[in-house]
């Protein structure tokens, strides 16, 4: 059986003060989530070790939202995936599309990172996902499959045992418009299908797939419901530990 996750992906919100507020609403409310669903919560660099004190002892995991592609030293402004570890997180995401888009995170660099994390004892949450214009020239599997291929398949069967895919349209991430379960389910079966073919199935089928793009307490239940979708990446709505919660709990 592969694992059930839904993860607060943060971004680039929240005081300290705020996101400790927001760890300590999760973690009040964690035993309303089905005990088969694991919470990952991805604050900004700054919040990591002081969330990961409130976190200690419950079975809420911290994550990073992304990491260094070099392992340590004169890279101004970076945080190693060394650091990450030490800070407490058992995740970072990779490769989100803020990421690929404003920042230049190119598939090259993020199979150095990739390793790094991997190095570290680090899971990855890898992100993938085609913009408006590309779904509406009808290359969204193509797109995909490039950014899966370019990065995930560099890696050992073993290693994905580490990855957690997010298949996130750019097109619904903070817009408000989601995917409809069978677009989503139809690439994540996509998804699931090209990993087969390259790993076999045994590695297919163990990969945890998460959903990402206004994933919200109203839309969660249907999406999840889907079989190759194993949980949701969730920006804009985890925010709100209530609304992150009802999320989870939509399983
Ligand atoms: P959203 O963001 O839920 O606010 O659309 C999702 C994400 O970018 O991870």
């Amino acid at each position: 059986m592969r694992k059930k996750i839904v993860a607060g992906n943060w971004k680039m919100n929240t005081t300290v003060a705020e996101g400790l507020a927001l760890a300590k609403g999760i973690v009040e409310k964690v035993e309303e989530v089905p005990a088969d669903v694991t919470l990952v919560v991805a604050p900004p660099f700054t919040h990591l070790t002081s969330v990961a004190q409130v976190l200690e002892g419950t079975p809420i995991q911290l994550s990073a939202q992304n990491c260094a592609d070099e392992p340590k030293g004169a890279f101004t402004g970076e945080v190693s995936a060394a650091m990450l570890k030490d800070a407490g997180c058992a995740y970072t995401i990779l490769g989100h599309s803020e990421r690929r888009e404003y920042y230049g995170e190119t598939s090259a660099k993020l199979v150095k990172k990739m390793a790094l994390a991997f190095e570290n004892g680090l899971d990855v949450i890898f992100c993938v996902g085609e913009k408006l214009a590309e779904r509406q020239e009808g290359i969204h599997f193509d797109v995909v499959a490039t950014q899966i291929s370019e990065v995930l398949f560099t890696l050992t069967a073993e290693q994905m045992a580490h990855v957690v895919v997010a298949y996130e349209p750019v097109w619904a991430i903070g817009t408000g418009v989601t995917a409809t379960a069978a677009q989503a389910q139809e690439i994540h079966g996509f998804i699931r299908n090209t990993l087969s073919a390259h790993f076999g199935e045994e590695v297919a089928e163990a990969t945890t797939i998460l959903y990402g793009g206004s994933c919200k307490p109203s839309n969660a239940q249907e999406l999840f419901a889907c079989p190759d979708i194993d949980g949701g990446l969730i920006g804009g709505a985890s925010l709100k530990a209530g609304d992150f919660i009802a999320i989870a709990k939509a399983y």
